[in-house]
């Protein structure tokens, strides 16, 4: 397995330098791209983007690992909460967002069965090529799927999931600028893609104002930092396509005061690339992911504005340890139960991502009780 930022193979390089030639020729055309734009297209240019040029991606032989794909754990845990939500309805549905590999949509659905909870399983997958691998996975699982190109427009009772996928949508980088807030994008300067301040764009100056109100204080000269954009829409046609049930989002992610602490002035941009995480976006455009952490005020905040309830918020850690997942202190563990102690310990332990990943909840037109784990809603 490769560890480092070493070149990629010639089919790797030939896809990378594709994708930098069209980005290239918008930037040339337009002499500036929002990070925004350039992120979509890193990610989401078709046959050429992260998620859909047959990349690996997900793996050890790929750039990084999620949590469904470490252990089945989640979505067991995830199962037990979710059945409680569908047992009421008739026909309910499973909506997950962003499936990825596949695999939390067979370990989830086969959880669901074995708590004899019957349920259609849909998901909705913007990249055609992980919709093939998906496809592979579950026919082989004999997990049945449907498969959506947008959210349902009747809207159904069930739940909607969704792990890790708000952390990839494009984020909306910004400085703030002798007061100012400016937008920041991407140039092409000595042969290679740099960052570049845009023209002042006045709904982000809007929305910046109004984070400095609710934060109390004025971001510091200099401070950078992410917003997403296309959150409020997203979380309005979610709102949208569930009649009654519930909403799962796991990521990594903060509250609105950490994640513009001014402790944190570079913002939270992240880059995966062979398993090592950095900070240069511009690195290989379209193989390596690019993400940035999820404001979760933000996403409780765009969903009350939608109508949702805010039904549960803490850590993944809290989530799976107080749900009882971990072994008994006495019993004795064999051989094979290591390798899935040590993807547990790497989901719940502070320092890996036992902290840094959260789950919120969220719920309409039924009451629910909070998830296991501390509630940490007020702090949202
Ligand atoms: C980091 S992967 C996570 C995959 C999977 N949920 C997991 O945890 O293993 C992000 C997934 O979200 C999908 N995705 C990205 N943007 C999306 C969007 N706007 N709507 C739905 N899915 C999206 C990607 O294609 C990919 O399947």
């Amino acid at each position: 397995m490769a560890t480092d930022l070493s070149r990629p193979d010639p089919d790797g390089s030939g896809i990378s330098r594709r994708l930098t030639r069209r980005i290239r020729t918008e930037i040339r055309a337009r002499g500036w791209i929002g990070f925004e734009r350039f992120m979509e297209r890193a990610l989401y240019e078709p046959e050429l983007g992260y998620y859909n040029n047959g990349s690996t991606k997900f793996g050890p032989l790929g750039d990084f690992v999620t949590a469904p794909e470490l252990s089945p754990v989640l979505a067991g845990v995830l199962a037990t909460r979710i059945a409680d939500v569908l047992r009421p309805f008739d026909e309910p549905v499973v909506l997950e967002v962003g499936a990825g590999t596949g695999r939390l949509a067979v370990d989830l659905a086969r959880a669901l069965r074995a708590l004899d909870i019957r349920a259609q399983y849909w998901i909705l997958e913007p990249s055609p090529e992980l919709r093939d691998r998906q496809r592979r996975r579950c026919a082989a699982a004999g997990i049945e799927i449907r498969w959506l190109d947008d959210f349902p427009r009747e809207p159904f009772d069930g739940a909607i999931v969704a792990n890790e996928v708000l952390d990839a949508f494009p984020a909306t980088c910004f400085v703030k600028r002798a007061g100012e807030v400016r937008p920041l994008g991407v140039g092409w300067a000595e042969r290679e893609f740099a960052w570049m301040e845009g023209p002042a764009d006045a709904e982000l100056s809007v929305y910046i104002a109004s984070l400095e109100r609710r934060l109390g204080r004025r971001l510091a000269d200099g401070y950078r930092s992410e917003v997403s954009r296309q959150l409020p829409s997203w979380m309005r046609r979610v709102a949208a396509a569930l009649s009654r049930g519930a909403v799962y989002v796991l990521d990594y992610g903060l509250t609105e005061t950490e994640y513009y602490h001014p402790q944190r002035p570079h913002g939270t941009l992240i880059c995966h690339y062979r398993h090592r995480a950095h900070d240069n976006p511009f690195l290989f455009p379209g193989l390596q992911d690019i993400s940035a952490w999820v404001d979760f005020s933000a996403c409780a905040r765009t969903a009350r504005q939608a109508g949702l309830t805010v039904a549960g918020f803490t850590t993944q850690g809290q989530f799976l340890v107080e749900a009882g997942t971990m072994p008994d202190a006495g019993s004795r563990p064999q051989a094979a139960d290591l390798a899935a102690a040590q993807a547990l310990k790497t989901l719940v332990l502070p320092g890996e991502m036992g902290e840094r990943f959260k789950l919120l909840v969220l719920s309409r037109g039924m009451s629910l009780d909070p998830p296991p784990g501390r509630d940490f809603r007020a702090r949202l």
